[in-house]
């Protein structure tokens, strides 16, 4: 006969989850309209739109032994990367994406209460990892013209905050920080600072090299943007020399990426001027885009060292645009936050050509519309 237990008594999930993830918001993407557009174009999610080297295609149908594990410290992934970086290969850690590595780098350093400045608006995923690990987001807001204030940072550090994250290019504004002000904080700050460069072969521009005059640097990279990896999940990070014993320990087995993933980001890495001549495109076409922009009354493109745009629109908030921009399947993101001064803009990655022809048009006959209504 089959006994029946009374679950509810002896599982109580909130008591069993850690009081730090009861608070934590569910981290959502913009649902797309209920009824479906006959064309999408994403532009929302600063993906490359061109797929990855076809020497990548090629080395990932290569990969055979799909029955086996990968290398266990991912070590040859480890060192195409440092080749490629020109960092010793014992100084990184992969991950399934940058994302990831940013949470082992929470891992490492946080426990309840230990503190991380960042400095919005900026990547909101570093909000919700610190929550994740206890640790407690402070915010020293960009400047409104969106440098850096390296002053206020230093001023904030206490004997709890361990980690500087600095985004640069910073994501969603699209500007380089000044250099300036990050050697400050990186020289200053008595505690880890990293440095995060998702978008550095854009902006043509790291801070690699100040990590041998800097031994508290990290350095946070990804190969979802310029290599068109984005759906391998590859990031990485060039860390401290010193971090590395205690790195070592946590780093996950595999560091989290797949033998496919592996194969193709090692056979990208080496196709540098596949690369080189998608991030040209980019470019060139962002410019394009920029200046196709300023062309619609009331219309700013951002400067951007990336590959997307920030664009203040002639509204206090951008919201419905986007929205209306989504109805007719273009989507871009809206950042509602009145503290980041960014209401009134929308961002735009950088799409193939026609995409941004779409968007560019698109955007024009919403706010028509929109100045029509009002
Ligand atoms: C600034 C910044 N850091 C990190 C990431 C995450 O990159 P990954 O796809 O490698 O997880 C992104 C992705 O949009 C980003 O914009």
């Amino acid at each position: 006969m089959s006994q029946t237990v009374a679950p509810a008594l002896t599982f109580d999930p909130a008591r069993l989850v850690r009081p730090a993830i009861h608070d934590l918001p569910v981290y959502t993407r913009e649902a797309p309209p209920e009824t479906r557009p006959d064309r999408e174009v994403r532009l929302s999610w600063n993906e490359s739109p061109y797929p990855p080297s076809p020497k990548a295609i090629a080395a990932l149908a290569a990969v055979a032994a799909h029955n086996r594990y990968p290398e266990f410290d991912a070590w040859s992934l480890r060192e195409a990367l440092g080749r490629y970086v020109g960092a010793p290969a014992e100084q990184i850690v992969a991950g399934a994406g940058l994302d990831n590595v940013l949470e082992t780098l929470m891992a490492l350093l946080l426990e309840p209460g230990d503190k991380v400045i960042v400095s919005e608006p900026t990547f909101s995923v570093y909000e919700l990892l610190i929550q994740a690990h206890g640790g407690e987001t402070v915010n020293v807001p960009l400047r409104p013209d969106f440098s850096l204030d390296a002053q206020a940072i230093l001023d904030a550090i206490d004997e709890r905050t361990k980690l500087v994250i600095i985004c640069n290019p910073n994501n969603p504004t699209g500007n380089l920080l000044d250099p300036e002000a990050i050697e400050r904080v990186v020289f200053e700050a008595p505690c880890v600072v990293a440095i995060d460069e998702a978008y550095a072969e854009f902006a043509g521009n790291s801070y690699l090299d100040l990590m041998k005059r800097a031994p508290n640097l990290a350095i946070l990279r990804t190969m979802s943007k310029f290599a068109g990896l984005a759906g391998m999940r590859v990031g990485y990070g060039v860390f401290p020399e010193q971090l590395m014993p205690y790195l070592s320990r946590i780093m996950p087995g595999f560091c989290n990426v797949s033998a496919a993933a592996t194969a193709a980001a090692i056979a990208s890495l080496a196709d540098v001027e596949y690369n080189r001549a998608i991030v040209a495109r980019i470019v060139a076409d962002r410019d394009a885009l920029a200046a196709q922009l300023r062309q619609i009354p009331g219309v700013t493109p951002l400067p951007s060292a990336t590959n997307f745009l920030l664009v203040r629109l002639p509204v206090t908030n951008a919201a419905p645009v986007v929205q209306e921009l989504a109805r007719r399947g273009v989507y871009v993101r809206h950042f509602g936050n009145p503290d980041h001064h960014i209401a009134d803009c929308l961002r735009v990655s950088i799409g193939t050509p026609e995409e941004n022809a779409i968007f560019a048009d698109e955007l024009e006959a919403v706010l028509r519309q929109q100045e029509q209504a009002a």
